[in-house]
C-alpha cells in the first residue's frame, strides 16, 4: 500500500534512510554518518504535514520497503517546479515494480499540487535508477561532472526533468 508517511512512521523511515545511505552510498547525496547525526525529531518534523513537501512510502504489513520524497518549490516564479529525491526500495522488494508504483504515485501528487515541472538528479552510473525514469519520460538536460565525492572516487550525476 502506497501512502504519505506521517511523523508516526518517522523511527522506521530514519531506520530504512541510514541503512540505505550506508549499503549504497553511491547512489544518494546524503552521507551516512551525516544523517546518522541527525535525530529523530529532525524526521518527524520532515515528515510532518507540509503543503510543499511530501514522502510517499510502500508497506506491505508493517514494513516499509519503498519511499521517495517530493519537494515543491517555494518561491512564487519557481512554483511551477518541484523535484524528487530519496528514492529508494529496500534491495529484497526490487525488480517489482514498486518503484514505478512510488514514482507515478509522487507524479500524481506534483499534479495535483499544479506543478507542471519535475526535475531530479542520478548518480551518472546507477543504470537502475535511470532506466526506471527514462521509461516514465525523464530526460537528461545536463550533466554535473564530478558532483559527488565518495571516499576517493568522484562520481558525475545526470540531471533529468519531466513535463507532466
Ligand atoms: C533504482 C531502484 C529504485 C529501482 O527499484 P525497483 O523497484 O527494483 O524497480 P522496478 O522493479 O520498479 O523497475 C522499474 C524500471 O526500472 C528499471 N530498472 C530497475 N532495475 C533495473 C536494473 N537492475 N537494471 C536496469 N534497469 C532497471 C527498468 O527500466 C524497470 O522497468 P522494467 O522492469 O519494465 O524493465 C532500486 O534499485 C533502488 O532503490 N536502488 C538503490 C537506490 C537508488 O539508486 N535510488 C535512486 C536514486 S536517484
Amino acid at each position: 500500500m502506497l501512502r504519505p508517511l506521517t511523523p508516526a512512521d518517522a523511527a522506521i523511515y530514519r531506520r530504512n534512510r541510514l541503512r540505505a545511505r550506508k549499503d549504497e552510498p553511491q547512489a544518494f547525496g546524503a552521507d551516512y554518518a551525516e544523517e546518522a547525526r541527525k535525530p529523530l525529531d529532525f524526521f518527524i518534523r520532515r515528515l510532518s504535514p507540509g503543503a510543499d513537501w511530501l514522502t510517499l512510502g510502500y508497506w506491505e504489513l508493517d514494513d516499509l520497503i519503498a519511499s521517495g520524497i517530493l519537494m515543491r518549490q517555494e518561491k512564487k516564479k519557481c512554483r511551477h517546479k518541484a523535484s524528487i529525491f530519496g528514492v529508494y526500495v529496500s534491495p529484497h522488494a526490487r525488480g517489482r515494480g514498486l518503484s514505478r508504483i512510488l514514482m507515478n504515485g509522487l507524479m500524481e501528487q506534483a499534479g495535483a499540487m499544479g506543478v507542471s515541472h519535475l526535475y531530479l538528479t542520478v548518480t551518472a552510473e546507477n543504470e537502475a535508477a535511470k532506466g526506471l525514469y527514462e521509461s516514465l519520460g525523464f530526460e537528461a538536460y545536463g550533466r554535473e561532472p564530478a558532483a559527488l565525492k565518495v571516499g576517493d572516487r568522484l562520481i558525475d550525476e545526470v540531471l533529468m526533468a519531466k513535463v507532466l
